[in-house]
């Protein structure tokens, strides 16, 4: 019997899932400017890259009971002292948990309920987040290197974005001069 070389689901630090069965996502800041509370955002502003997004899984994606597997990169980007975002969501199945484990940098990982309460919670490397389905999750980058982390969720969770647009988290999340401030909207 021959032992089996295994997958690599990341490689430091390039952050790459390597093989086949893996889908990518990037984001620029055109494609999330509207998150910001910043409305000076120039031309060649626009065409940062803000996050990436990785995604891996095997047999059919519409089998209840099959997993993805990711690994998120947000960039140490600073909009107006704003801190990089995900969009954020609730799960389309509000049954669908995930794990989330921080891998490198410093993040906060931002949680909201259905009336709109939000929590907080510090990421970095070796933390373990368990994000309830009824729960909305955003990721913050509030470090000076790219936050990695990796992620776990049902193939079948699906995305809900527009409920995150109609009632946004009540907090922005800015650095200024090095010091970490929530600010109610
Ligand atoms: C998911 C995960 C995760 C997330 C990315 C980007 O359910 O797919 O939570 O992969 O999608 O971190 O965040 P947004 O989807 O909110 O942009
Ligand atoms: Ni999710």
């Amino acid at each position: 019997m021959k032992i089996k070389n295994p997958k690599l689901w990341h490689k430091m630090p390039g952050g790459i899932i390597e093989g086949e069965n893996v889908l990518y996502s990037r984001k620029y800041l055109k494609d999330v400017e509207n998150l910001y509370k910043s409305k000076e955002i120039s031309n060649e502003g626009k065409n940062t890259l803000m996050y990436e997004v990785y995604s891996y899984s095997e047999g059919d994606e519409t089998q209840y009971g099959n997993l993805f597997w990711g690994l998120t990169i947000l960039h140490p980007v600073y909009i107006e002292k704003e801190c990089n975002m995900t969009k954020g969501h609730f799960h389309e199945n509000r049954n669908c948990v995930e794990y989330y484990f921080g891998l490198e940098g410093e993040g906060l990982l931002l949680l909201m309920d259905e009336m709109g309460q939000m929590s907080a919670e510090k990421v970095l490397p070796g933390s373990l987040h368990y994000i309830a389905g009824n729960f909305a999750h955003r990721l913050v980058n509030i470090g000076e290197i790219p936050l990695k982390i990796g992620a776990c969720w049902p193939t079948t969770a699906g995305h809900d974005y527009r409920a995150v647009e109609e009632m946004p988290f009540p907090y922005r999340i800015y650095k200024n001069n090095g010091k970490i401030e929530l600010v109610e909207r």
